[in-house]
């Protein structure tokens, strides 16, 4: 007997449904320009947190532990880049810290941000561009999901350095796949070979979204720097 696969995911509903999360996520990945990008986000904001938590995306729990260990000042103002929706905000909440800033450059995502009301400050900005924040303005600045395929460029990392202060510290996680291929890799090293900052930590690459049917094989590992 011939099974097309029309009726095999109409029997499968828990595959079915990993599939087209597997797509909105493959659009936001394979975004080639950063009004795409937007649109994706935008029809995404709703139905975001319950989709990442089904594909079992770590990188949130992940990096805001390892913040934890790092900064232990809880009224340490943070900046948390490229906020999404707000799920990092709410693992550092969770942990204590009060003085979080989001920033995004989807409407839609921040409006979801606000909603959650853990957030001092809620701003929109694009982080290929001028971040709207003085220099120094932050002792932390925590980056997930953004330095990453049709997201943010390695010159992004420029921007977030100008604003964490001096003995700052920066936590960004990044994929296996993407770190060498899309120059992450070479642009921290420069910025740690020039003095920029120096590496406190890299954790173990380990799955990033274990429950993604094109994903589950991607590694990840978060990286912590403190400024000089
Ligand atoms: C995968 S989501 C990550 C959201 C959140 N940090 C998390 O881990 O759930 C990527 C986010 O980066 C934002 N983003 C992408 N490019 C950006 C840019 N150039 N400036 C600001 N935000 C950007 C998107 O709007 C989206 O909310």
């Amino acid at each position: 007997m011939v099974v097309r696969m029309s009726d095999f995911l109409k029997k499968n509903d828990l595959l079915e449904k990993n599939l087209s999360l597997d797509l909105k996520l493959n659009r936001a990945y394979g975004a080639s320009n950063p009004e795409y990008l937007q649109k994706v986000y935008s029809t995404w904001a709703l139905d975001y947190d319950a989709d990442l938590a089904r594909l079992g995306y770590r990188f949130p729990s992940l990096a805001s532990a390892v913040l934890a260990r790092h900064c232990l000042n809880r009224q340490t103002p943070i900046l948390d880049a490229g906020a999404g929706t707000g799920l990092v905000g709410t693992w550092l909440h969770d942990l204590g810290y009060r003085n979080l800033t989001a920033l995004d450059f989807s409407e839609e995502m921040l409006q979801e941000t606000r909603k959650r009301g853990i957030y001092s400050r809620v701003k929109w900005g694009d982080m290929e561009a001028r971040l709207p924040f003085d220099d120094e303005s932050f002792e932390a600045v925590i980056a997930v999901g953004v330095f990453t395929q049709g997201h943010v460029s390695p010159a992004g990392l420029d921007g977030i350095h100008r604003v964490c202060c001096t003995e700052g510290t920066i936590v960004i996680p990044f994929t296996e796949n993407t770190w060498e291929k899309l120059g992450f890799k070479e642009k921290v090293q420069k910025m740690e070979n020039t003095g920029k900052w120096k590496r406190l930590e890299q954790t173990p690459w380990a799955p990033v979204m274990p429950f993604s049917a094109d994903h589950k094989n991607d590694l990840g590992a978060v990286f912590v720097w403190q400024l000089n």
